[in-house]
């Protein structure tokens, strides 16, 4: 994910702490999930949030169950590290010619042990897998694929790919196809942990948006509803999101961010993110209603939006760490008064470290959001 690097560090770095104490994921990061309209432009959003290749995207229903996504924070491995020193003797091989892990990778809950390198694969495999459990003729189920994506690069949290919302059924859809997909959407945004992004293409009614709709049923206060309006470049000429940015149309209290995405000819002809992202660039400095907002628009100020609003979180949920930690202290030295000397003491000392960390990132972490938090009120 296209994340604050400092963001991630110090995220690691309390994450490890804990994890020499044995307590894993003590943050419970927020799920991001895409909600809105079919072929709104929801799992474009992701990809590009995400920053890589392998979501089945396209006009029609094309997401046809939930997508789990969880990325993995997975410290490169000592064995790349070294891969690229200048040093390049026979030493730094493998043994037995074995293959090094590989940096970064897939793995699908239905396939545990499989390693998807390559991504378009892992594209091949949620569109198989799909048709396998609902068949080709656009069919839908609330049964969710789960996949884990591991990296260097990543902070360790989940987002999920929704199909999108439909009124009339095509194919092999119920006759109630609007009210299952809603049933499906719904379970996902009501987690208070939920960060809804309300996904509106700008070519339609704002005031028609299935993902506001639906976002405010669970979140009236928008506390934690993301507006994002994609196909900002498929207006019609002399029409602009002006005013919807402004807030003067449906206010929201997080805001609206507007976005290009690949189109489908972007799509068949295999563009690339990069590309992609460095085209959205472009779009928005050249465009006469946004260039002076140019800062506050496309996917990179999406993606510093949602980082705030974890790094928010994080802050909110400090001092329940901060009490986990020190609970955990107070046991491993009743344990330790219990036992003697002889065994616990490495667990109270590690206990006062991490405490030590902890306080530590409380600090480093202020200063992070101190640094950035006009961001979320712009
Ligand atoms: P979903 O059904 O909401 O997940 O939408 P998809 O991401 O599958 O996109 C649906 C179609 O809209 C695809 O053909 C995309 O290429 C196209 N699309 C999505 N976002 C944009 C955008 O910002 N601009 C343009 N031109 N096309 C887009
Ligand atoms: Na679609
Ligand atoms: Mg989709």
């Amino acid at each position: 994910m296209a994340m604050d690097a400092s963001l991630i560090k110090t995220i690691n770095k309390l994450q490890d702490a804990f994890s020499t104490v044995g307590v894993h994921n003590p943050v419970d990061l927020p799920q991001i999930v895409v909600i809105g309209s079919q072929s709104s432009g929801k799992s474009s959003v992701l990809e590009n949030i995400v920053g890589r290749d392998f979501l089945p995207r396209g006009s029609g229903i094309v997401t046809r169950r939930p997508l789990v996504l969880q990325l993995i924070n997975r410290p490169a491995s000592s064995a790349a590290a070294t891969a690229n020193s200048d040093d390049e003797t026979d030493a730094k091989k493998e043994p037995n010619g074995e293959k090094k892990e590989p940096e970064e990778w897939g793995e699908f809950l239905h396939q545990p042990g499989v390693k998807y390198t390559d991504f378009n694969l892992i594209r091949e495999e949620i569109v198989r897998d799909t048709e396998l459990k609902t068949g080709k003729n656009a069919g839908i189920s609330p049964l969710p694929i789960n996949l884990r994506i591991y990296s260097p690069n990543v902070l360790t949290l989940t987002l999920v790919d929704l199909p999108g919302m439909t009124r009339l059924p095509v194919g092999d859809q119920p006759k109630d196809i609007e009210r299952q997909i809603k049933d499906m959407v719904v379970k996902y945004i009501t987690k208070p942990n939920a960060i809804i992004l309300a996904v509106t293409a700008a070519n339609t009614d704002l005031a028609n948006s299935d993902g506001l709709k639906l976002a405010r049923e669970v979140d009236p206060e928008g506390a934690r509803t993301i507006g994002v309006l994609t196909k900002i470049d498929l207006m019609d000429a002399g029409t602009d999101v002006v005013d919807i940015l402004a807030g003067r149309i449906i206010p929201l209290r997080l805001g609206y961010v507007p976005v290009v995405n690949r189109g489908q000819r972007d799509i068949d002809t295999k563009k690339s993110i990069t590309r992609s992202l460095e085209g959205e660039r472009s779009f928005f400095e050249g465009h006469a209603a946004y260039k002076s907002k140019a800062q506050y628009c496309g996917t990179p100020y999406l993606s510093r939006k949602l980082n705030m609003i974890l790094m928010h979180h994080i802050r909110n949920t400090l001092p329940e760490i901060k009490a986990k930690i020190q609970a955990a202290l107070v046991k491993y030295q009743v344990e330790l008064a219990g036992l003697g000397d002889m065994l616990g003491e490495g667990s109270a000392g590690q206990a006062s470290i991490v405490l030590n960390i902890i306080t530590e990132f409380c600090n480093e972490f202020r200063t992070i959001i101190d640094g950035n938090s006009t961001d979320l009120t712009s």
